[in-house]
């Protein structure tokens, strides 16, 4: 073999070598198809137990001065509204902690009717009615904190009016424009 062959000889085995070595490039990573983590369910706000009550506080002490002003469609707006603060109760606190009474039970026992005796009275627009179903509703808040351990939550007729921006007098309809 002649140098030069020798040469071209080894010159190609090394091409061919380097050729060989050549790492072919690994193919595209195919597209990972990542699932998008389910998403939690959207957790709905659930009032706790004491957020209502203290609505249910507010309802009753505007139930009080709406029969004062004898302004019966304020009355019967928060009787209502009460009586749908109880079905939450019953709907989101059916049990409540250690307490040995159920919301759920007491609730329609000792809610329900004078709850309907209060409607009944606005519904006559009866004041003297209201005040005694009133009491009797009072009451019934006092007893249900005493059975579920919670007798230490006491409410009573309004001594004043904490709402100094709420009209409680009826409003007047102006038949016929202002005299
Ligand atoms: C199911 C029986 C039940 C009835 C009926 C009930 N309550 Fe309650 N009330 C509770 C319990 C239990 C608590 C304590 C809740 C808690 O764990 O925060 C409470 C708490 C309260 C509180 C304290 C709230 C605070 O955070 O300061 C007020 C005020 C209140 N109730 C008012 C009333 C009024 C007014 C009525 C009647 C119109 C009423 N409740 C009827 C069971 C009752």
């Amino acid at each position: 073999m002649t140098p030069f062959f020798f040469l071209v000889t080894v010159l190609t085995a090394a091409v061919a070598i380097a050729a060989c070595r050549q790492t072919t490039p690994a193919p595209a990573a195919a597209p990972v198809i990542t699932q998008a983590p389910a998403k939690p369910a959207e957790e709905a706000y659930v009032p706790g137990l004491g957020e209502i009550m203290t609505l249910q506080q507010m309802r009753h002490t505007k139930l009080w001065l709406a029969g004062q002003a004898a302004n019966w469609d304020l009355a019967d707006y928060e009787i209502k509204e009460l009586g749908e603060g109880f079905d939450d109760v019953v709907k989101f606190h059916p049990t409540h902690e250690e307490s040995p009474v159920d919301p759920k039970d007491a609730i329609p026992r000792m809610v329900t009717a004078p709850v309907n005796d209060l409607k009944a009275a606005i519904m006559k627009k009866d004041k003297k009615a209201l005040e005694e179903g009133y009491d009797a509703l009072t009451k019934a808040c006092n007893d249900c904190h005493q059975a579920t351990n919670f007798g230490f939550n006491v409410v009573q007729r309004p001594a004043s009016n904490p709402y100094p921006n709420q009209v409680f007098t009826p409003k007047r309809q102006e038949v016929g424009g202002p005299k």
